[in-house]
């Protein structure tokens, strides 16, 4: 988890407080350029930091070339894009699902990342519940939310329907009732390397802030069976093996994905 908030000098912000009692050092820093090759000749071990600033709260590496901030965006461009060019319902993720247009459906989108799944089944009128592990990517997720709820444009008509949980996947499968959600969504960190360098900037960023745990998954799956009324969707690489060595009822394929789709077990 990175350890160091930057911020740019001569800007104050309520969140600089927070993450100072959250442990990290907050530091103002006027070029960050020069800061980020101050610190390498200094050979500091550190390279990542959260970055805060009007658009939100980031990550970003220390790097003279460092590119701008990843953040968690539910208004993203691009996603706004693709809904209104021909994606939607009509997207593999939706497909796999089956969220269909008129018909509600009740998802756990159990790994949440950069929350890009959750804004497509969110935007296609789905109700999500939405569960992530790692404390710093929850801090994340929350000023993505809080930034969403006020988008003066109130582009995110449908943050309503996003139920919010601080917690990891097992911890909410555990408690959850059966028949909880129609679908529960498995997309956790999966080692690749191909996939890596085909993905976006986003995912490059968490492949190598956090790390993957494959023990988890036999677990993850056998209680998402349980709790899930009419299935599992499991995101994969295409070539990749199967979630905990266990075949799917059903895929579908993508180009360099693809969906593993599994019954509940009470459907057997
Ligand atoms: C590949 S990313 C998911 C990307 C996401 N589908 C998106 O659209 O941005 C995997 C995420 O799952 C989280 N994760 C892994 N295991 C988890 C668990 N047991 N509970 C909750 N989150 C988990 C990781 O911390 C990471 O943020």
């Amino acid at each position: 988890m990175p350890e160091l908030l930057g911020y740019p000098a001569n800007w104050d912000h309520p969140q600089i407080e927070v993450m100072r009692q959250r442990g990290l050092e907050c530091i103002a820093i006027d070029h960050y350029r020069k800061y980020c090759q101050r610190m390498l000749a200094e050979s500091a071990s550190r390279s990542w930091m959260f970055w805060l600033d009007e658009a939100g709260l980031g990550v970003r590496e220390i790097h003279p070339q460092a590119p701008q901030a990843v953040r968690v965006d539910f208004v993203d461009a691009a996603l706004q894009w693709r809904l209104r060019h021909g994606g939607g319902f009509g997207e593999m993720l939706a497909r796999a699902c089956r969220v269909r247009a008129g018909e509600p459906i009740r998802i756990c989108d159990a790994t949440a990342g950069w929350c890009q799944d959750t804004s497509l089944l969110l935007s296609l009128g789905a109700e999500v519940w939405l569960c992530e592990r790692s404390t710093w990517m929850q801090w994340l997720i929350e000023d993505g939310i809080l930034r969403a709820r006020q988008d003066v444009q109130q582009r995110c008509t449908w943050l309503n329907q996003l139920h919010w949980t601080a917690m990891s996947a097992l911890q909410w499968l555990q408690s959850a009732p059966q028949g909880a959600c129609d679908v529960v969504y498995l997309d956790p960190m999966y080692p690749d390397r191909q996939r890596q360098a085909r993905s976006s900037r986003a995912m490059a960023v968490l492949h190598q802030m956090l790390p993957d745990d494959p023990e988890q998954e036999p677990q993850l799956l056998t209680l998402a069976r349980q709790i899930a009324e009419r299935r599992i969707v499991v995101k994969r690489p295409r070539q990749a093996d199967f979630m905990a060595q266990i075949e799917p009822h059903h895929q579908v394929f993508g180009q360099s994905s693809r969906f593993d789709i599994y019954l509940p077990c009470r459907q057997l």
